[in-house]
């Protein structure tokens, strides 16, 4: 079954020509162009200083598809893509311009024959997001919710605040101009297929539920591993590390849909009613439990795939004595009936030797080991692995006897590929999150109170740890599994981390 085609509106995009405009969203937009999935009505409007005149825009944008785009386009289709782009230039702190942003988004509308729906997004510094969002209710620029009418939506990117205070303020701002169920908080892992994959497989079949709770899993993984280091962003590494930068959102998304009750219905608020759950079943831990559940940990130079790389402290931007982290580690509890007693072992990190995302799910071992006689290894436990990215997947590790005469059983693997079975190149995440702004579905984006419990959550390891810096940075080498502690903070539970 296609996906229904979004409703005919006007999406704007403030910061129009910027990096995430050219890298994501154009591209994300010309594909649905391309499947049919945008009205035929559907202006795309670039706001920003930098912008020109609208050939200047298409002209720039049809250069970011031949560099980003997923290619293999034909050029009626880029033409007909361009047809839809408009550029307002303007000064995104200046009241005039948003005045004549109105005028010119009416007279668009009119000609284009649009009913006034409108879809803003604000890919510009996060510092901009609460005075834009202010900017367009005072300019009259967002239409009410209630009745019939037009709507208004607001899409947002990450990072919300830098801890609990700004994202509420950032919030407020936000809200004095739209209601919550006006705002679309990006994070994008929740629009990766596998990610969306995760609430199908657990609650889409009929075996794995049953299994999925403290009786029988012994343990849960998650790591966001990347090769790349901070790829030109020190001065934002310099202030976020990874703590802020992937375990607050994309790390903390997971978490939640892997621990989730089963909602209900599978509806925005019903969904995000039961993450939020999970985030305030967290113990929050003991500054005594931060310093020995989490871990810190800094690349030093190295080598990644056979190529030498600097260390962090080498980077454009970074102090020379800098002691954020660019690898965490976190052991958390989740206290509820479902998971008391199960630990969850959390890591992020930059230059790792492999870009992987994965959840790990491993399970008891039987409670007799039957086959344990006349020298027969001591079964290894089931681990149910969904594999995010690369290589996008599920695999279950199972024992099985060796063919032969004498009982030896040998783990084996049972693998599903996505690549394998769909074969067609996965969708970016962009394309599936505008699809679902466009269509009012905040499924998979953050809701306000989720975004704050996990700052607050944050927080509690934040606080104790800007009280303690680590004396031993940098203390992992590019291209290896991160340091010494983060072994040693599961072998002290008796375990390993997996090498995916
Ligand atoms: C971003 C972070 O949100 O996610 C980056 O700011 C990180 O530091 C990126 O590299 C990872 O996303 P992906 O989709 O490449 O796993």
């Amino acid at each position: 079954m296609s996906p229904a085609p979004a409703p005919a509106a006007t999406i704007v995009i403030f910061g129009g020509s910027g990096d995430l405009a050219r890298r994501k969203l154009v591209p994300a937009l010309f594909e649905l162009h391309r499947q049919g999935l945008l009205a035929p009505e559907t202006a795309i409007v670039g706001f920003a200083r930098s912008v020109g005149s609208d050939e200047a825009w298409r002209d720039d944008l049809d250069a970011a598809l031949d560099e980003h785009g997923r290619g293999g386009a034909d050029a009626g289709a880029r033409r007909s893509f361009a047809a839809r782009l408009h550029a307002v230039r303007g000064d995104l702190r200046s009241d005039a311009s948003y005045g004549e942003l109105k005028s010119r988004l009416e007279a668009i509308e009119a000609e284009r024959g649009l009913p006034g729906n409108r879809l803003y997004y604000l890919a510009i510094p996060p510092s901009g997001i609460g005075d834009a969002a202010r900017r367009l209710g005072a300019a009259g620029l967002v239409h009410p919710v209630e009745g019939d009418g037009p709507f208004s939506r607001l899409v947002v990117e990450k990072p919300f605040g830098h801890d609990l205070a700004s994202a509420h303020a950032l919030n407020e701002a936000v809200h004095a101009s739209f209601r919550e169920r006006q705002v679309f908080r990006i994070d994008h892992y929740l629009g990766k297929e596998t990610t969306q994959n995760i609430l199908v497989f657990r609650l889409g079949n009929g075996i794995f539920e049953p299994l999925w709770n403290r009786r029988y899993v012994d343990h849960v993984q998650i790591t966001v591993a990347e090769t790349i280091g901070v790829e030109g962003r020190g001065k934002f590494f310099e202030e976020a590390g990874i703590f802020r930068d992937v375990v607050q959102n994309h790390l903390l998304q997971l978490l939640c849909l892997v621990a989730m009750e089963p909602p209900v219905a599978f509806e925005a608020n019903v969904v995000r009613d039961e993450k939020v759950k999970v985030l305030r079943s967290v113990r929050p831990p003991s500054p005594q439990e931060v310093l020995r559940d989490t871990v810190r940990g800094q690349y030093a130079p190295g080598a990644i795939a056979g190529r030498a790389v600097a260390g962090y402290r080498e980077e454009p931007d970074v102090a020379a004595a800098s002691t954020r982290e660019t690898y965490a580690a976190w052991k958390l509890q989740i206290e509820n009936w479902r998971w008391a007693g199960v630990p969850f072992y959390l890591r992020a990190g930059k230059r790792l030797p492999k870009r992987v995302t994965e959840i790990a799910i491993t399970f008891k071992t039987p409670p007799i080991a039957l086959f344990r006689h006349a020298g027969c290894a001591v079964g290894e436990p089931n681990v149910l692995v969904l594999r995010i990215q690369p290589d996008e997947g599920i695999a279950l590790r199972i024992g099985a006897k060796r063919p032969g005469p004498t009982m030896r059983v040998e783990t084996v693997k049972m693998d599903f590929r996505y690549a394998e079975q769909f074969g067609e190149a996965t969708p970016d995440a962009y394309e599936r999150l505008l699809l679902d702004a466009l269509n009012g579905d905040g499924t998979l984006f953050a809701r306000r109170d989720e975004v704050e419990a996990a700052w607050e959550l944050v927080e509690g390891v934040l606080d104790v740890w800007a009280e303690s810096p680590p004396p031993d940075l940098p203390n992992y080498e590019a291209g290896t599994w991160g340091p010494e502690a983060a072994t040693e903070l599961l072998a002290r539970d008796g375990r390993r981390w997996r090498r995916p």
